[in-house]
């Protein structure tokens, strides 16, 4: 129980990402969706489209709340009194940079546990770039995405 943490670029959410939400949301008492304000790489979709996009894919789910946060994901977590990050796992590629990421913030606060789910095998293919490309060359981006959301990504790309 207690506070979880959903951390992610969500450039853009996809229904892969609200089913690790909804999935975590009834293990805890609060899930804050964590959105990074991405330095390094250029997010495709601006922190207001994101935040926006997940307001809308969230909608009215009592225990969960959408944030952003920059820096380090232990000092956002240590912030929010959280101690539990939630990942989700697609496939085996994923699991050596999210062990990666759970030894590092591990190693820099003890007290944090990373929770690992596995995604949900209709959605194991599924990813923010591919939902990208999908939108940016006109395909169909429905069944990814979640009700409400798509014509906002695909009129990113002018294939509204
Ligand atoms: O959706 P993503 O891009 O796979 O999410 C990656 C994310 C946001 C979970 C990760 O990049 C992150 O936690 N960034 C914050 C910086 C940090 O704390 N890094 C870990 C120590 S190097």
């Amino acid at each position: 129980m207690g506070v979880f943490v959903y951390p992610g670029s969500f450039d853009p959410v996809t229904r892969g990402h609200m089913d690790i939400i909804d999935r975590a949301a009834v293990l805890c008492d609060k899930l804050i969706v964590a959105v990074l304000t991405n330095r390094s790489k250029t997010p495709a979709f601006s922190m207001a489209e994101r935040l926006d996009l997940l307001r809308t894919a969230i909608g009215d789910r009592p225990n969960v709340e959408i944030r952003s946060f920059d820096g380090l994901l232990v000092h956002f977590m240590e912030n929010e009194g959280a101690k539990t990050i939630v990942k989700g796992l697609r496939a085996v590629s994923d699991f050596e940079y999210e062990m990666q990421m759970a030894l590092i913030n591990k190693h820099l606060d003890p007290t944090i546990e990373t929770l690992f789910m596995m995604a949900d095998a209709k959605y194991s293919f599924l990813s923010s770039s591919a939902v990208r490309e999908l939108a940016r060359h006109g395909g169909q981006v429905d069944d990814f995405v979640p009700a409400g959301t798509a014509s906002v990504i695909l009129a990113k790309y002018d294939r509204s």
